[in-house]
């Protein structure tokens, strides 16, 4: 058998890990979520979780992938032979495939939007008219499937030529340049008429706000935006050569997407208040909001341009996450099956995708308990499946590997300290199963 790819340095490995991390959870349905949970609030129990359940379980999954160097599945079987625990893989890989039927579908969107902008059709319109249009737009069901068929083909395309090529370089120019744009359109963000409003709305925590469905919401969104619960980072993590440091990536890849997040919140709400539109209202809240912003800006389109240039890097690096982990359990390590079934997975993904789409439009009216399907498969996934898989992989790590050659793993490239090491196996063993329970219970109304 062929060896083992490797990702050619640390740097590589971190970007392509924030890649899969960073993306439409952190830019696109943070502030929609967070709009309709009342903003400051939610934010700051999002903050936590992440923290108290998203990193430590971030490194669950870099250790599990580092130890075994395998797929999401056979990785579980090695650490735990004869067992059943591998359905943690093949649920991760399920998951994944439901998630990226409609992370295309958003995809999709911004490539639209891309057209129109270079096609010049969004110029000098109102706050209003970007509204009307956009939801014209999407209620489309020829443009939207087009464009998230285009934005499949992608990631297809990429995936099956392998990780090395397809990820890790343009990594290293666009996830800066997203950053230093972000920071541009925060800028004018807060310094819009009317915008303290909006600042507040997100950094000043209102709990009167929060409902269960909050705690829900918030611990579904830091596992989404972390890409944990999947056991894409198991995947990654593999391909990681032995001497770096893993608490090192993980506390870097957290601190990066939070520090995304709360750019996206800063420009997105200010602007929200200064041009009077809803915090909720909903998935098309930053395409909405958005256009209007960098109309404000000198040069504004080239500048809208050049973010949704960004944003879709952005997008189609977690894409890939997600069609990797699928095509490298099925392709079991086999270059010559990779791209045969990335475009197999591909299709069928886009496929399944379809019913998404039709949502926003033709399948408006369509529900599945009191939820469009778009909202209905998003639901599920973050909600009910991501935190699933969480509390396996959570369950797994102390269950079934050394607390010893945990250490020893956590420890490789020196960097972590005994103490550091205590506070994440308490947390993993005694913390993050019974809170995921509880919170996932509360919703259900079970105690
Ligand atoms: N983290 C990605 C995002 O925020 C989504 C994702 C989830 C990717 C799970 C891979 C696995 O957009």
């Amino acid at each position: 058998m062929s060896e083992r790819e490797q990702w050619s340095s640390k740097v590589g490995f971190i970007l392509a890990a924030a890649g899969s991390a960073i993306g439409l959870g952190a830019i696109w349905k943070f502030p929609y979520i967070a709009g309709q949970n009342g903003g400051g609030a939610f934010f700051l129990i999002f903050i936590l979780f992440t923290i108290l359940l998203g990193l430590p379980l971030l490194l669950a999954e870099f250790v599990i992938g580092r130890t075994a160097q395998d797929n999401a599945v056979n990785s579980y079987k090695k650490i735990a032979p004869g067992t059943k625990w591998h359905w943690v893989g093949i649920l991760g890989m399920i998951t994944s495939f439901v998630l990226l039927s409609f992370y295309g579908v958003i995809g999709g969107w911004i490539l639209i939007y891309l057209f129109k902008a270079i096609t010049g059709q969004l110029n000098g319109l109102s706050s209003e008219q970007y509204t009307a249009v956009f939801n014209e737009t999407i209620a489309d069901p020829l443009l939207s499937i087009v464009f998230q068929l285009i934005f499949m083909l992608f990631t297809i395309i990429v995936v099956s030529r392998g990780i090395q090529k397809g990820i890790e370089s343009a990594s290293r120019i666009m996830m800066p340049a997203l950053f230093v744009l972000f920071i541009i359109l925060v800028i004018r963000a807060v310094t819009l008429a009317g915008a303290s409003e909006g600042i507040q709305f997100i950094l000043k925590p209102d709990f009167s706000k929060v409902t269960s469905q909050t705690l829900l919401d918030a611990m579904g969104q830091s596992f989404f935006t972390l890409s944990v619960g999947v056991s894409v980072m198991v995947t990654y993590s593999s391909y990681l050569p032995k001497n770096q440091s893993l608490p090192h990536a993980a506390i870097s890849i957290v601190s990066m997407n939070i520090f995304i997040i709360l750019l996206a919140g800063l420009a997105i709400f200010p602007a929200v208040f200064a041009f009077h539109l809803e915090p909720n209202a909903g998935p098309v809240l930053l395409f909405n909001v958005l256009p209007t912003v960098f109309s404000q800006l000198p040069f504004g389109m080239l500048f809208f341009i050049a973010f949704l240039v960004l944003f879709l890097f952005a997008a189609l690096t977690s894409a890939f996450s997600l069609l990797e982990i699928i095509v490298s359990v099925i392709s079991n390590g086999k270059p010559e099956q990779r791209l045969k079934w990335s475009w197999i997975l591909g299709l069928a993904i886009f496929a399944l995708g379809v019913p998404s789409a039709l949502s926003f439009g033709i399948l408006a009216e369509v529900k599945i308990f009191g939820k469009t399907i778009f909202d209905f498969a998003d639901y599920t996934v973050s909600n009910v499946l991501l935190p699933f898989g969480a509390l396996l992989i959570s369950i797994f790590v102390p269950l079934k590997m050394k607390r010893s050659l945990l250490y020893s793993e956590l420890k490789k490239g020196n960097w972590l300290k005994k103490g550091l090491f205590e506070a994440w196996y308490i947390t993993i063993r005694y913390v993050a199963p019974p809170l995921i329970v509880l919170v996932m219970m509360d919703v259900l109304g079970i105690w």
